[in-house]
């Protein structure tokens, strides 16, 4: 990677190159039997996403290490990996984070989506060179799919259930018969057999589409494993404190939220989420991912705004964008809750929770 200071930084370089100083680590001190074609052990990997205080590897998933184990004995038999959950549990990380680990490569990755199309999983043409030379080698561009089989690595499917199912569909063979035809090419080189350590981890939202609009036959290769939302109050704080720390220093602002703020926020999040409050169920998601990208919204705003820190009245405004959207039935849910529970908190933060009320739109 050109390292030229004067530019700016990436914001999200991949999982290898944040945690690259972790998984060499990992690898170094690794001696457990790996499956063929990994490049840890699943022992090493486990420890890459749930942390290792021995080695000083951070924890990046919070939740339960058994659901890490059963992801990766999924990968290392010839079956997929399907996460599926509510939004914002950290699906998309997870794979991330096992892609990273499992082939030291997070990046072959296809986003699915309504118009998604099967050259952007599987292959396309350069077509000048399609056109001067026909359909060889050089003029073949290989998406991830392709590249994973080849190359034997790991490739990240996101959101597949929001691809059509004939798109879906193309994961069939190299799932089963582990390869993938390229009928336009000639000579006898026009199957690609996948490798040793090549597999698939798809993800899967909940709530845009469901898991259902897949074929069965398409369900049946994959081991479907759900992620769910964290269900500990003081686990969740701690994350979102630790996330909203490091996307504020990211964002040059060096006085993060106060943890009792924190508090506050995380617990507004998870009464609307639960709905048993004041206010009932918010269709929005009410996700740990949301509540940490309001705690950002808050601390940026505090500090370019105000060059000050955050208060609890911040999180209303910036929770109306970032997490009402534009529902009206949300904000008005929002705001019952403001008007009517947070007047039962005691302390300086609900008061000051329940005076900004006053700043939700319409
Ligand atoms: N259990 C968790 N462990 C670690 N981070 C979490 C957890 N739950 C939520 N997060 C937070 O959410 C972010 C990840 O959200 P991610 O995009 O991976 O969710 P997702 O499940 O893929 O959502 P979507 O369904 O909307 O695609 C993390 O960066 C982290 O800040
Ligand atoms: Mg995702």
């Amino acid at each position: 990677m050109i390292d030229n200071s004067t530019e700016p930084k990436l914001q999200r370089p991949p999982a290898e190159q944040r945690f690259a100083d972790e998984l060499a680590k990992l690898a170094a001190d690794d001696s457990a039997p790996r499956p063929p074609g990994w490049a840890l052990s699943l022992q090493a990997a486990r420890a890459f996403v749930v942390g290792d205080d021995r080695l000083g590897v951070s924890r990046k998933f919070v939740g339960d290490p058994s659901l890490i184990d059963r992801a990766l004995v999924t990968l290392a038999t010839n079956r997929g990996l399907m996460l599926v959950g509510d939004p914002g549990t950290a699906k998309s990380l997870l794979s991330e984070l096992i892609a990273a680990a499992v082939c030291g490569d997070s990046t072959l990755t296809i986003q699915g989506g309504a118009s998604t199309t099967e050259d952007q999983i599987a292959y396309s043409w350069n077509y000048s060179l399609l056109v001067s030379e026909g359909p060889t080698q050089r003029a073949l561009v290989p998406a991830p799919l392709l590249r994973g089989m080849a190359e034997g690595r790991l490739v990240r499917f996101e959101e597949i259930t929001r691809c059509p199912l004939e798109v879906q569909d193309s994961l069939l063979s190299p799932l089963s018969d582990r390869v993938l035809a390229v009928p336009e090419l000639e000579g006898g080189d026009n199957m690609v057999f996948a490798r040793e350590g090549f597999n698939i981890i798809a993800t899967a939202n909940t709530r845009d589409r469901g898991v259902n609009e897949m074929s069965a036959a398409l369900k049946r290769r994959f081991n479907f494993e759900t992620v769910f939302p964290i269900a500990d109050f003081a686990t969740e704080l701690d994350l979102v404190e630790a996330e909203a720390a490091a996307a504020l220093e990211r964002s040059g602002v060096p006085a993060p939220p106060s943890r009792d703020v924190l508090e506050v926020l995380v617990r507004v999040f998870r009464d609307l989420r639960s709905g048993d409050d004041a206010g009932g169920r918010m269709q929005s998601v009410m996700s740990t991912a949301e509540a940490v990208s309001v705690a950002h919204a808050v601390g940026i705003k505090a500090w370019y705004l105000r060059g000050g820190r955050a208060a609890a009245g911040d999180i209303v405004d910036c929770m109306a964008g970032a997490a009402a959207k534009d529902n009206r039935e949300d904000l008005a849910r929002l705001r019952r809750y403001l008007e009517q529970r947070a007047p039962k908190h005691k302390g300086e933060h609900w008061r000051d929770l329940h005076q900004a009320r006053a700043l939700l739109p319409g």
